[in-house]
């Protein structure tokens, strides 16, 4: 199972990428809002597969309360993924299931495709 981090690695308002399968681009962000973690894929519903962040972990706008899709600026809702402004609107990204272990290490609930190739 793909540890991501520790749940305690993200304070409020904070969020990160992270690339498990080793692309070379990150795949997912994981972003805590109103003390939960969320994960997403970082892939913006609006032009599938476009990566929401211009520079490494740069997906909240500056006040922190939405993520943000730097290409058109559409914004969502870092709880439910719903765009709730701009070109995205009517859509949602993707979520990736998580799990939060007794000692607080976060890990994919399911494995990347590299762990399940044999
Ligand atoms: S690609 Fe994300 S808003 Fe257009």
């Amino acid at each position: 199972m793909t540890r991501l981090c520790h749940q305690q690695d993200l304070a409020e308002g904070q969020a990160r990428g992270f690339d498990p399968a080793g692309t070379g681009q990150d795949q997912l962000l994981l972003v805590r809002h109103a003390g939960h973690l969320h994960a997403w894929r970082n892939a913006c519903p609006h032009v599938d597969g476009a990566p929401l962040a211009w520079r490494r972990d740069a997906y909240l706008s500056a006040d922190r309360r939405h993520i943000v899709c730097y290409a058109h600026g559409a914004r969502f809702d870092p709880a439910t993924g719903h765009c709730v402004a701009g070109a995205a609107l009517g859509s949602a990204l993707t979520a990736v299931a998580i799990e939060i272990k007794n000692d607080g290490e976060v890990h994919l609930a399911h494995p990347t495709p590299q762990e399940t190739t044999p």
